[in-house]
């Protein structure tokens, strides 16, 4: 019988808070994090994993990102924008569950603090689907 050790990662969801009522957030994954708060590294890119269950349907779906800082809230820009691009199949149905997948670049001219990573996906009226918020701490 053969021990090996598979070489595995595991995904931890990580703890949030709703700054929205809308949609039904089930888990966030950020990866790598193994830390509460993640520990972001700067120079690095972090995978985003938010299940979630729409409230309404959409045609379209934007994100807006948030850094919090001592609460003002800072834009926090990511490559794509667009949800129906990242991971979501467009138009968004009502009461469907959805795997919202996008990248959290960490650039190397960010300070090393904590920070509160707000994440909203907004509808076709600029409403949430979703809106989460979630500690961060960026070292160098
Ligand atoms: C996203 O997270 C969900 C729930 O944990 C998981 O089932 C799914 O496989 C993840 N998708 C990716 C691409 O990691």
């Amino acid at each position: 019988y053969d021990s090996t050790i598979i070489n595995c990662t595991f995904v931890k969801p990580i703890i949030f808070s709703f700054c929205s009522t809308s949609g039904k957030v089930a888990v966030v994954d950020v990866s790598p994090c193994n830390t509460q708060p993640c520990q972001l590294h700067k120079g690095q890119s972090y995978s985003v994993n938010v299940t979630f269950n729409s409230g309404v349907e959409s045609q379209t779906s934007k994100a807006v990102v948030h850094g919090i800082i001592a609460g003002v809230p800072v834009p926090f820009p990511i490559p794509i924008e667009d949800g129906c691009k990242s991971g979501i199949q467009c138009p968004i149905k009502k009461q469907q569950s959805y795997h919202y997948l996008n990248s959290l670049p960490v650039k190397s001219e960010y300070p090393a603090i904590k920070l509160v990573v707000e994440w909203e996906l907004r509808d076709d009226n600029k409403q949430d689907l979703f809106c989460i918020r979630f500690p961060v701490q960026i070292v160098s």
